[in-house]
């Protein structure tokens, strides 16, 4: 692979700043973040009035524990564009999550918001190894969701040549990155495997691909994943990470030299680490809830958002930002199975370590005489097709011995794992609703 690390003078200033000047830049970014919430969104008014605090009371970055936290139902009940703190016109752009559940999630950017957006995702992507002049095939979904447009706005800031490509249509991806010469690839891990199967389809072999890194995130995936689709590409593979409700991808990000979890940009937004239970700020190092506080957002400034992501905050490496663990994964998909709680990421690494099953995966969940059972449903590597029985009695010892719990491993045909062209749907939940 080939060395993609950073050269004198690649890095902005704020990158390698010391932790004071940093944290003196998010305090005065912070008082104003939370005025401007305060004094132009009623919500925000009516919650930090009811907690009984005020903008004023911020004097340290510790005392943003005082300030309310806010939740999806809180955008929810405010659709689609009650929480926006500058009149409707200065709104240059929309997103909105899918919605699944109900009522889509909505946010909007000014002309400086998205300005900011594209400094924070053409540093997240120069993290990753790329530089001006390299061709990015973008495969994130464009549209409504903030992949496919969030990223190429950090990718014209660099100055690459972009390639809008989008999910989907697998076969042509494989195509244009071998036709177009692609150095970078942004996807989703489980996209990603879906290119990968399509190249040993078109028998090509992806090793001889020109991508020199892929830049993988808007799902969890583990380390054991990454060293899955270095393997199979002969490219570095680094996680990047967002959300919507912060401002899409490119709110931290791995950076290559190190692959040692994502630097936050907390020159723009501010983490803390809680217990789920409690509520209660954790201290780096302990694993718990993310939550974000925007610094500098105009159009949707967001304090204290629980994104329900696990992990914990660990200090600055390549750079001075704190970083991130790879999450473990949502607390909605933690599944309770008869007491033990499990992330799908737990299964996927296990996966990884049987070597005649392919990387795809789905949990199906079930009810059976009251009680809950989880089938992890497989496929063999084709040359591995002989050995999927042995395989699977592997997988589910595997599972049982590190994670904890019995599971019941279902062999599918080589394509009866469905694919994914985005976000892998990894729980299919078919207990009664209670
Ligand atoms: O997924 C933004 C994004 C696009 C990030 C492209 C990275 C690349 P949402 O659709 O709002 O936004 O979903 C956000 O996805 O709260 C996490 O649960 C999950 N997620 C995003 N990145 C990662 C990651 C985009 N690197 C939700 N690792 C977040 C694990 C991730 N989970």
């Amino acid at each position: 692979m080939e060395d993609l690390s950073p050269k004198p003078g690649d890095l902005e200033p704020i990158e390698t700043a010391s932790r004071d000047e940093l944290a003196a830049l998010q305090l005065e970014r912070m008082k104003w973040s939370l005025r401007h919430a305060y004094e132009n969104v009623p919500h925000y008014r009516t919650s930090f009035d009811a907690a009984g605090v005020h903008p004023d009371d911020l004097a340290t970055l510790e005392d943003l524990a005082k300030f309310p936290f806010t939740v999806k139902g809180d955008l929810r009940d405010n659709y689609p564009f009650g929480m926006f703190a500058v009149p409707r016109e200065r709104v240059k752009r929309i997103h909105a999550s899918s919605g699944t559940t109900g009522q889509p999630t909505v946010v909007g950017y000014t002309e400086r918001d998205l300005d900011t957006w594209a400094t924070v995702v053409a540093r997240s992507l120069r993290a990753s190894g790329l530089r001006a002049g390299d061709i990015l095939h973008n495969a994130y979904g464009y549209g409504l969701f903030t992949g496919g447009l969030g990223i190429h706005l950090g990718a014209d800031k660099l100055g690459l040549t972009t390639v809008p490509i989008s999910g989907g249509m697998t076969q042509r991806q494989v195509r244009l990155i071998e036709d177009f010469g692609a150095t970078g690839i942004t996807v989703t891990p489980s996209y990603a495997l879906s290119i990968i199967d399509e190249y040993a389809e078109q028998g090509r072999d992806p090793r001889q691909s020109p991508l020199k890194v892929g830049i993988f995130g808007a799902e969890p995936w583990t380390n054991a994943m990454r060293r899955e689709i270095e393997e199979a590409f002969d490219m570095h593979a680094v996680d990047i990470y967002g959300l919507s409700e912060v401002m899409g991808p490119g709110v931290a990000n791995e950076c290559v030299e190190t692959k040692d979890g994502l630097h936050i940009w907390e020159d723009h937004f501010y983490p803390e680490i809680i217990d789920p239970e409690t509520g209660e700020v954790l201290p780096d190092g302990e694993l718990g809830e993310l939550v974000f506080t925007s610094l500098t957002k105009e159009a949707f400034p967001i304090v204290r958002y629980r994104t329900r992501d696990l992990t914990r905050l660990m200090p600055g490496t390549a750079r001075t930002m704190r970083r991130m663990e790879k999450v473990t994964g949502r607390s909605d998909d933690m599944i309770i199975l008869r007491g033990v709680n499990v992330f799908p990421t737990q299964i996927e690494e296990q996966l990884m370590t049987v070597k005649a099953l392919a990387p795809h995966f789905q949990l199906e969940l079930s009810r059976v005489e009251h009680r809950d059972e989880m089938r992890v449903k497989v496929e063999c590597f084709p040359h591995a097709s002989g050995q999927g029985a042995e395989a699977c009695r592997e997988l589910a010892a595997k599972i049982k011995q590190v994670v904890g719990v019995t599971v019941k491993v279902d062999l599918a045909e080589p394509g009866g794992v469905a694919r994914s062209q985005g976000k892998a749907v990894r729980i299919v939940d078919s207990r009664p609703k209670v």
